[in-house]
């Protein structure tokens, strides 16, 4: 497997190798450390809906931290969806950080100084869009 330049992206790639699906270990980390979350969830049939949603928004920071080539738009986008299904921007912004507390587990000694930056950068950054985008409500003239 060739190793990627973008340390966001070599992040994943390190974690596919050593991981065959990190959808139950993000799930579990964020309902135990964000236990209202569980809740924001329907109690049956949500299963293709999580790991539908873990894998779009792996879609999104890739291209973020890459390209930007359009993937990365749906981050804006779910925004306003989310404030529908009752999540609160900060938890919002915490399913990233609570990916990447996966993805460092997962590497383990090789979660790098570069990957620490580039993941601290791009939770930075992603707040700051999450935070800043206004409720719709807020937007009426
Ligand atoms: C902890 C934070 C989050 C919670 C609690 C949450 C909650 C939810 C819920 C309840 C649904 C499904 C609604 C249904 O039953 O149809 C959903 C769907 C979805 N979420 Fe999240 N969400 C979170 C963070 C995010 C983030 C950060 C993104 C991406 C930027 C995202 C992207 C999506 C997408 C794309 C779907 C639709 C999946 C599909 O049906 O194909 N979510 N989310």
């Amino acid at each position: 497997m060739t190793s990627s330049s973008n340390p966001i992206e070599r992040s994943f790639e390190l974690a596919a190798a050593a991981c065959d699906d990190l959808t139950p270990r993000v799930y579990q980390r964020l309902f135990r450390e964000h236990p209202e979350a569980q809740t924001m969830f329907r109690s049956e049939g949500s299963e293709p809906v999580k790991g539908a949603m873990l894998q779009l928004t792996i879609e999104a920071i890739l291209d973020f931290a890459g390209e930007r080539r359009g993937h990365f738009r749906l981050i804006e986008s779910e925004v306003f969806s989310h404030d529908a299904y009752g999540t609160p921007r900060e938890l919002f912004v915490a399913f990233f950080a609570v990916i990447a507390d996966c993805l460092r587990d997962v590497l383990g000694e090789q979660w790098s100084a570069e990957i620490d930056a580039a993941w601290h950068k791009l939770l930075r950054d992603i707040e700051a869009i999450v935070l800043q985008r206004k409720h719709l409500v807020d937007e009426r003239p």
